[in-house]
């Protein structure tokens, strides 16, 4: 069992990594009197798979259960879903005493998220993440929101979780091209931790890929819930420090955006990002050869679609200018001075350098 603690100052919550740890969830609510009526919110395919685990774990221990079922995908982040949760919620009685239990990846994470921070003015909020994707990032930090139809993750607010289980063992029913999705990000961590933590994605990427330690793997998850934690800690509502874990994130979202959401998974367009990224530091002179080509050759490993024809660059750049996370008149992008080195800076000819990259690579 690993506990990690995020600290916001204001708010302050465990992360518990444990494999086999849905099923002992219903004895720790009870011991720590978080509530004794909770509502389970998941998806189709989380809740046939896990539902009744957690139910029967909660039964145990005397908590009443309610759930509520959304269908699978992003299109659920949105208000029309937001507001038959309401409905759901009201009509089970569910008060201020009580919590609401997120059973999912992020999307019901983040819309479950959301929804308990504004149901009742908020309400105790406890996330069990199920996607890798989740387990790395969306748990840590805060973050709930759900889409309009103008952006995506528009509208939200940040609201931390009372608690955060991970059970490692329910990703062995997640999809391969979900596990490598996820592991995009921890690619991320990997260049934004440094060069130990970078050697061990090297060494072991096919191996985590497959689970077949979900010791490592959860070793590999606690690292990078402990540095986002870490970063959480000085930096909520990521003014400043935060920005850091945005690697590889403004090219991801606008080639998300461009291709309407439907061609690359998340953690996808976030190995394109990077890419991008070390390709601008290296123009920048801040990256060597030797650098580039250890960090590229990595990224190759993954099992990524291929980018799609990007008809002009204006698109992307107008998707990026979009980004809700720039501020002012420049494009900041995170950029990378080596291993663990990050340089956050303005950068004026956005749309050069993606025309040189997407040359390079093609
Ligand atoms: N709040 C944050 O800080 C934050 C950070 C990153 C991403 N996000 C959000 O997270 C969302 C993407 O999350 P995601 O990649 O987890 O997508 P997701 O929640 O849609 O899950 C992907 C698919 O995997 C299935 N699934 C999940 N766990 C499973 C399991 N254990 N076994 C079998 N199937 C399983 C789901 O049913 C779904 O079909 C996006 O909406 C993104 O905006 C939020």
């Amino acid at each position: 069992v690993k506990e990690i603690i995020v600290n916001t100052g204001r708010q302050k919550y465990p992360i518990i990594i444990e494999p086999h740890g849905l099923s002992q969830i219903g004895y720790f609510l009870r011991k720590n009197c978080l509530s004794r009526s909770a509502a389970i919110i998941t998806d189709e395919t989380v809740g046939e798979l896990y539902s009744s685990r957690l139910m029967k774990s909660l039964d145990d221990a005397g908590i009443r259960t309610h759930l509520i079922t959304i269908p699978d995908g992003e299109a659920s982040k949105a208000l029309e879903y937001t507001n038959s949760l309401y409905t759901a919620l009201i009509e089970t009685n569910l008060c201020r005493d009580d919590c609401i239990i997120a059973l999912g990846g992020g999307v019901v994470g983040d819309l479950a998220g959301f929804t308990s921070a504004t149901y009742l003015r908020g309400i105790a909020f406890i996330q069990i993440t199920t996607s890798l994707l989740a387990q790395v990032d969306s748990s840590v930090g805060g973050k709930v929101g759900i889409n309009h139809p103008l952006g995506k993750n528009l509208i939200g607010s940040f609201y931390q979780p009372k608690y955060v289980l991970i059970d490692p063992e329910l990703l062995l029913t997640l999809a391969e091209r979900e596990i490598w999705a996820g592991l995009g990000e921890v690619a991320k961590y990997g260049f934004i931790i440094g060069e130990r933590f970078f050697g061990i994605l090297e060494k072991n990427l096919e191996k985590l890929a497959s689970l077949s330690d979900i010791y490592q793997v959860s070793e590999m998850i606690a690292a990078c819930c402990q540095y986002k934690a870490t970063i959480v800690r000085k930096d909520e509502k990521e003014s400043g420090e935060r920005r850091i874990l945005n690697l590889g994130h403004t090219l991801g979202h606008a080639l998300e955006a461009v291709t309407k959401y439907e061609y690359f998974k998340h953690g996808e367009a976030v190995i394109y990002g990077i890419h991008w990224a070390i390709w601008v530091s290296y123009k920048k002179q801040y990256l060597n050869e030797s650098e580039v080509n250890k960090m590229t050759s990595f990224l190759r490993r993954f099992p990524i679609p291929s980018l799609p024809d990007i008809e002009n660059t204006k698109c992307l750049l107008s998707k990026m200018n979009r980004d809700k996370k720039q501020t002012g008149n420049g494009l900041y992008i995170v950029l990378l001075k080596g291993f663990g080195k990050i340089q956050i800076e303005k950068v004026d000819d956005v749309s050069v350098y993606i025309e040189e990259w997407l040359d390079s690579i093609q």
